[in-house]
């Protein structure tokens, strides 16, 4: 079976200029989505990277169209809205070789069963985290400043703060903050880039795949899970669901951590115990900002949603709006190296799915 390594090798040395050789592709993805993962610039270099099988967009992998597409297909660039692409599948795709996903995680529609096949796989999840890095960033500053409780006083009472409303179990500025970050995932390593270089911040961290010697490199301390809970001022989780963080921010650490400690969690509700964190935010002794909750959304009546001192947002972290075509950009980038022979950038490897977002 061919791999990425045999395909024929780049001839020239310009990194601008299109492989000689065009991979068959077909998209598959939401139609209405194309146009922002694939901006005019990005679907230019698309065309001249690929051969774009006909139709080069398919939504389903069912009509003539689509088993036609699949017949041909050497490489699938898939996006937000694919189909499963499961063993049953693969078997119609005899020629497919790669799967570059222009979106975050792969686990939702790959099975296992397309690495068993030899095909390479790639995903733009890296793209994906530049978003939610600054909004991490954004949250840890607007919540250290307090804005978000002091904001809502402003807007009810339409004058000035006064001393009393800072209260004072709660710290307040981003001079000399004690971040515990949870999770070096490839957003947990921009937050913690973010936080040292923009607020020189000195980072805890949880991670137990990252060793001391990595841990010196990225500028921060490793510890337990419960001192990083019980001595940071904020705690940002990052780390992906899965069976070994369900639930690790759980009633038990939420009641280690500081008053006036912030929470951030931009990565998964399930990972944070949100009946026992809710005690904790009625009684103001925390603060929240929470772009992900479980269940998602809360139930209308949920005390969550009227608290000063809680900031939710309707998981919109990840990439909106322009930053999607950050997306369809480094996928089409994974495609030019494949079609010169290179490896990707960005491999998703079998080994990793049970530790990856
Ligand atoms: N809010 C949003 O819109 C949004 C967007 C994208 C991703 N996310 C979420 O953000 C999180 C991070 O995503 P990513 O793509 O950076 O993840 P990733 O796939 O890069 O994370 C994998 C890494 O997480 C770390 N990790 C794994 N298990 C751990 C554990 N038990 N304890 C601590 N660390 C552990 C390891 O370093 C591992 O290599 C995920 O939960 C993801 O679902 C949210």
């Amino acid at each position: 079976m061919r791999t990425t390594e045999e395909a024929p090798a780049r001839s020239g040395t310009d990194a601008a200029a299109p492989p000689e050789r065009r991979p068959r592709t077909v998209l598959v993805m939401s139609p209405g989505l194309l146009d922002d993962v694939f901006p005019p610039p990005v679907r230019a270099r698309l065309e001249e990277t690929a051969e774009l099988l006909d139709p080069s967009l398919i939504s389903e992998f069912d009509s003539p169209d689509a088993v036609r597409a699949l017949a041909s297909a050497e490489v699938l660039l898939t996006g937000w809205g694919c189909p499963p692409v499961d063993a049953g599948l693969l078997e119609r795709a005899p020629r497919l070789r790669a799967v570059i996903h222009a979106a975050g995680t792969v686990k939702t529609f790959l099975s296992p069963a397309a690495f068993d096949r030899g095909i390479t796989v790639s995903s733009a999840a890296a793209a994906n985290a530049v978003p939610v890095a600054e909004y991490t960033l954004a949250a840890i500053i607007m919540g250290a400043k307090r804005v978000f409780p002091l904001a809502g006083l402003y807007r009810a009472r339409r004058t000035h703060r006064t001393g009393a409303d800072l209260d004072r179990q709660h710290w307040l500025g981003t001079h000399g903050l004690t971040v515990g970050v949870v999770g070096a995932s490839r957003i947990g390593r921009r937050v913690i880039e973010l936080l040292r270089v923009v607020l020189d911040a000195e980072v805890l961290l949880y991670d137990p795949y990252v060793g001391a010697a990595e841990a010196e490199l990225l500028g921060v301390t490793r510890t337990d899970l419960d001192t990083l809970v019980a001595t940071s001022d904020v705690v940002s989780v990052h780390a992906p669901d899965t069976p070994e963080t369900r639930g690790i921010i759980d009633a038990r650490r939420i009641g280690l951590m500081r008053p006036g400690t912030l929470l951030v969690n931009t990565a998964r509700g399930t990972l944070v115990d949100t009946e026992a964190l809710t005690g904790h935010l009625v009684s103001g002794r925390l603060d929240a900002v929470l772009d992900v909750t479980a269940p998602e959304p809360l139930p209308a009546g949920h005390p969550l949603w009227d608290l000063p001192n809680v900031f939710l947002t309707p998981h919109l972290a990840g990439a909106q709006g322009n930053e999607v075509g950050r997306l369809g950009a480094l996928a089409v980038e994974e495609l030019t190296r494949y079609a010169r022979g290179e490896p990707f950038a960005h491999p998703v490897h079998r080994a990793d799915l049970g530790r990856i977002a």
